[in-house]
């Protein structure tokens, strides 16, 4: 690593986005990363993650899905590139090679990479279009941009539901929009990269339940740690952060509780005015 970055303004601080400060953070995109890599996996192959070439991870954080894309292809090289050089250097990811960078402006050539992996970060970033312009540019003709995001209106389901936190996470989501981010990105990103003159444009959901998995590893995402933060900031109450931690509690003792979360993924190709964004 060789650049440094100045931050610019996003919605994400991995210091403050998780209880336990940046130790918290690292250990929810650990959890996250284990709780839905498998069916993730799946719907990226389908979204045209190639299998050798060179993979731009962009906004690869410390390397939770980095390690895991290294181990299950090996033959793929992945560049793991992020804005905040602490997170990088906090990766696990061996054999994969670390860049800083800011997704508005790659340190990469024209053409010189054969997908593009964003997860979790176009919903960060207060306007992603100069960030798709260029992943445009530095991709190969033919080659897959693939966006992993979500929705807050079509997050999941869970049983049995809990309506009084409603209120809370509509306050979640007005605070990553006021820190210049967008909770409800995943209805939006096919369009998105329309305009932004991708073709071959598709959108793929998968989803991971506690069929699968215990209700337990669910808590990265229904815990309460993610709230802590915004009590910290004023946004929510200690009543409302006891609520939703009493909730938590509840759901996660409850031997009949079912919970399934969805994700979606969309990709597409360059297409010939994709890049037309940074242009006079
Ligand atoms: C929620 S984390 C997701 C990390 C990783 N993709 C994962 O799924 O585990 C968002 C990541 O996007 C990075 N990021 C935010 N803005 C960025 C920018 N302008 N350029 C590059 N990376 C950025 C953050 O530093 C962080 O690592």
């Amino acid at each position: 690593m060789t650049t440094t970055v100045s931050s610019p303004a996003g919605s994400y601080d991995p210091a403050r986005t998780t209880g336990g400060g940046l130790s918290g953070e690292l250990a929810r995109l650990e959890a996250q990363a284990a709780l839905a890599f498998p069916e993730e996996l799946r719907v990226l192959r389908e979204a045209g993650l190639p299998e050798r070439g060179v993979l731009l991870e962009l906004g690869a954080g410390p390397g939770a899905v980095t390690r895991r894309l290294r181990a299950a292809l090996p033959e793929l090289s992945v560049v793991a590139l992020d804005i905040d050089e602490q997170l990088l250097a906090h990766g696990t990811a061996e054999g994969a090679a670390k860049m800083v960078g800011d997704a508005g402006r790659l340190p990469l050539r024209d053409a010189s990479v054969d997908a593009v992996l964003l997860r979790y970060v176009l919903q960060h970033l207060p306007d992603p279009k100069p960030a798709l312009a260029e992943v445009a540019r530095v991709l190969r003709p033919g080659g897959r941009v693939i966006t992993v995001e979500v929705d807050g209106g079509c997050w999941g389901l869970a049983e049995p539901a809990y309506p009084e936190l409603a209120r809370i996470h509509a306050k979640v989501a007005a605070a990553q929009s006021t820190a210049g981010g967008d909770r409800t990105i995943g209805r939006r990103m096919t369009r998105m990269l329309r305009a932004a003159g991708f073709d071959e444009v598709k959108l793929r959901l998968f989803s991971t339940s506690s069929d699968d998995r215990p209700v337990g590893d669910f808590a990265p995402h229904l815990g309460p740690q993610r709230l802590e933060p915004l009590v910290a900031s004023g946004q929510l109450s200690l009543a409302e952060l006891a609520l939703a931690a009493d909730r938590w509690r509840r759901f996660r003792d409850d031997p009949d509780a079912w919970v399934m979360l969805v994700g979606f993924v969309a990709s597409g190709a360059p297409g010939p005015s994709s890049t037309a964004y940074n242009s006079p």
